[in-house]
């Protein structure tokens, strides 16, 4: 599916959101407090723009490593890097990878990052667990994703639009299945107490959330044992 979605994913996303996903993503950034000089691991790293936010973060110096296992999301990465990364002091490389395992040593990097891509795991557990792995002990451990309003007003706006719009959209750009599949795997996904659980058993400690857009967005956090 991502594969085939690869060469319209930013359009739809930055219409989908209305442009806030980038901000979305720096918010990530700033949690995950990566420094000049760090390794960062981004999984499920798609077209690679919280990638690119992270380069900017570990710039001058350090590293970002997007895995992924969709070459032609890769493929875009990869084409986006000249503009994107274009004077930046920071080695960034896009490789295959599935997160479920990972060829990474243990304790390879200082901090490990996902954007909506985990409630694709086909093993959430088994992923996280890969992902804690690979980061050293003390190391950053984040999570973004799309999650349900319990209540208030922005849940019934939330109903609307991606119960509403957003296959409307999808279907307009000739994405049907993808964009019926969006919503139906955020209700399907785990709810934040649950991740978070998921998270702490995965081998992480200190773990909280933080939500965006009256509820939106949620950004998990730990720190790796
Ligand atoms: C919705 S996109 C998110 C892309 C990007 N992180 C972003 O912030 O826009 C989800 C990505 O997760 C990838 N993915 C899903 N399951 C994966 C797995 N087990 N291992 C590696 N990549 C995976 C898909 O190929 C896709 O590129």
């Amino acid at each position: 599916m991502f594969d085939r979605i690869a060469k319209r994913y930013d359009l739809m996303n930055s219409v989908m959101t209305a442009g806030l996903h980038d901000e979305w993503r720096r918010r990530a950034v700033k949690v995950a407090g990566v420094k000049p000089g760090d390794h960062v691991l981004d999984v499920a790293t798609g077209t690679g723009d919280l990638a690119f936010e992270l380069a900017r973060a570990v710039a001058p110096g350090g590293s970002v490593t997007g895995a992924d296992f969709s070459e032609e999301m890769l493929s875009v990465a990869r084409q986006k890097q000249g503009s994107e990364a274009t004077g930046l002091d920071a080695e960034i490389v896009f490789e295959q990878g599935n997160a479920l395992d990972l060829k990474y040593d243990d304790d390879t990097f200082d901090a490990v990052t996902v954007g909506f891509g985990v409630r694709n795991f086909s093993d959430l557990a088994a992923g996280l667990t890969e992902m804690a792995r690979v980061v050293r002990p003390g190391g950053k451990f984040v999570i973004l994703e799309i999650s349900q309003p319990q209540k208030g007003a922005l849940s019934y706006f939330y109903k609307a639009w991606f119960d509403g719009l957003v296959p409307f959209i999808g279907k307009f750009a000739g994405e049907d299945s993808a964009y019926t599949y969006l919503p139906n795997s955020v209700k399907r996904f785990a709810k934040p107490e649950a991740l978070a659980a998921v998270l702490h058993e995965a081998g992480t400690e200190q773990v909280g959330w933080i939500s965006l857009a009256g509820g939106i967005i949620t950004i998990h956090h730990g720190v790796v044992v």
